[in-house]
């Protein structure tokens, strides 16, 4: 998530202020519904519902007291490992495809891994058709639940509490479904997509969290029917510059309730999302193709929908692969009630600029081609004027963007530096930009001449920055994964 959000506010305030974005009230022209991409859901049959390959040809059962990682280090493809409720101080990788993890709810009773607060993360995989249900994860430092370039993914009915930074986080998936989680008590983001492809994340609770959903440098997501309140920003799609994937594209958000999102924003001091502004309800930065429609929106004291551009956005370097502006967005209809309330200043001058009056339902920043929106009397907007009037009403056809399995993400062992920088580093390390730890060119600096250095420092990192978090342990990958890593990263030019 990129800062400066509330910064860019006022650079786009100073530019109606001084005529540079005089609101143009042109005629409305009418915009028909875009075309479900060729990607979409099979053309004819039942939609997608399940993902996640072949069906598991064996079973074993994790009692309390019992490791789930050993069970996952004996698994076979193809296991499913049950999980007794009780407590588990663990952490859990997954490295091989066809692996479910189901926990057993017995009596309302869940199992429960625990960090403690010490532990890093409780769940990473990186193979395919992994399925992870019925958990409850509280008290990591680092993700609950994080994929790194696993394809064909379910993440459904876990309860995730104060997993540190990110809460489930699938990176660099193909065809996954998030449903059915709460989680809450997030540092960054509760459900974070990011780089990834054909995403469903529907039916969950998200809440007291700095972020609710994040669909971030990620194409054709639909996040529907969830619940995001008490946040300080509700549901966002945008694009993070300097990351490989370069474009946010084709995204539906549809049928959520966004509801009091004015959480305190507590995300780590200098951190990447520490700049929403808390009372946020949807905020769309650089995404092309969203569709906002059948959404309650209500109660966020700073704005319902945030729409702006990376130029309006400081501490922002610009990428120039990529697309700076939110295009083609299109508000359909929306409940919207007692948004904007208690706003900031610069929300305060957009509305000025146009002369409007009242409370802002939405905002939009920075130029946007080929946007609508339908029946803008029912809201209070500034910088909508010269949106068309969208041609269709909903998006009924398409049901979701799931496919059949998908084939599984093969790595070569040539590859293996660049995956696994891109599924796990480039979550917290882009090129020239500050996202949760330092730019990849400031690393460069330190250890050009010394990758096996880095490759030390990422297995037990120190403490280093005071004004950064501490860096989790990398320790989970093999050795010569970590050199790899260590070269790619050095390698890097932009
Ligand atoms: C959850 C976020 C996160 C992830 C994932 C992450 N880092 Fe970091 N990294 C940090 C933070 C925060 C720091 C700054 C720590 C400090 O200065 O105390 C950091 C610092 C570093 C440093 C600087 C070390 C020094 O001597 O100053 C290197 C090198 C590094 N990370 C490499 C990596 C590599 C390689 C990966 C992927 C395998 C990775 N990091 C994944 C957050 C992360």
């Amino acid at each position: 998530m990129n800062k400066g959000i509330l910064a860019g506010i006022v650079l786009a305030a100073a530019g109606f202020a001084a005529g540079r974005f005089l609101p143009v009230q042109a005629p409305p022209a009418v915009l028909p519904a875009p075309p479900v991409t060729a990607v979409a859901a099979p053309a004819a049959g039942a939609p997608v519902r399940s993902v996640a390959g072949p069906a598991p040809q064996r079973e074993v059962t994790v009692e309390e007291g019992g490791s789930i990682q050993a069970a996952v280090t004996a698994a076979q493809p193809g296991t499913v490992i049950r999980i007794k409720p009780g407590r588990y101080h663990e952490s859990v990788y997954i490295d091989k495809d066809d692996i479910r993890l189901i926990g057993v709810i017995e009596a309302g009773k869940r199992p429960v891994l625990d960090g403690e607060g010490n532990l890093n993360d409780a769940i990473l995989y990186s193979g395919n058709n992994v399925v992870i249900e019925n958990l409850e994860l509280r008290a990591y430092k680092g993700n609950g639940i994080m994929g790194q370039a696993g394809n064909n993914f379910e993440i459904r009915n876990n309860v995730v509490v104060g997993t540190g930074v990110y809460g489930i986080f699938p990176q660099l998936g193909q065809n996954g479904i998030v449903e059915h989680n709460v989680v809450s008590g997030i540092a960054d983001a509760a459900i974070y997509v990011g780089m990834s492809d054909n995403i469903h994340v529907a039916h969950n609770e998200v809440f007291d969290s700095v972020a609710g959903i994040e669909i971030e440098n990620s194409r054709h997501a639909i996040v529907e029917n969830n619940y995001v309140h008490d946040n300080a920003g509700g549901l966002l799609a945008f694009i993070t510059p300097g990351l490989p994937i370069k474009t946010t594209y084709d995204v539906v958000f549809r049928h959520n309730f966004v509801l009091h999102n004015n959480h305190v924003n507590f995300g780590a001091p200098g951190s990447t999302v520490a700049g929403i502004p808390s009372g946020t309800g949807i905020l769309v930065m650089a995404a092309d193709d969203v569709i906002i429609e059948g959404n309650v929106i209500a109660d966020n004291k700073t704005i319902g929908v945030l729409i702006v551009d990376h130029a309006h956005a400081s501490n922002i370097t610009a990428d120039p692969e990529s697309d700076p502006n939110s295009d083609r967005v299109a508000i359909l209809d929306n409940t919207m009630l007692h948004n904007g309330y208690d706003t900031i200043t610069d929300v305060k001058a957009l509305m000025l600029a146009e002369l409007k009056q009242g409370e802002a339902d939405i905002v939009r920043a920075g130029p946007s081609t080929g946007s609508c929106i339908r029946n803008r009397e029912r809201y209070v907007t500034a910088g909508v004027g010269d949106f068309a009037e969208c041609g269709f009403a909903d998006t009924y056809d398409r049901v979701n963007y799931l496919l059949p399995p998908v084939p599984p993400r093969v790595i070569e062992s040539a590859e293996r530096g660049k995956v696994a920088y891109l599924g796990i580093c480039s979550g917290c390390h882009v090129y020239s930009g500050r996202l949760i730890g330092p730019p990849v060119q400031v690393i460069q600096a330190l250890y050009m001449d010394n990758p096996q250095a880095l490759a030390d420092y990422i297995a037990k990192p120190v403490k280093k920055r005071p004004d950064y978090p501490e860096m989790p342990p990398q320790d989970y990958l093999d050795p010569q994964t970590r050199l790899a890593v260590a070269q790619y990263m050095l390698s890097l030019s932009k």
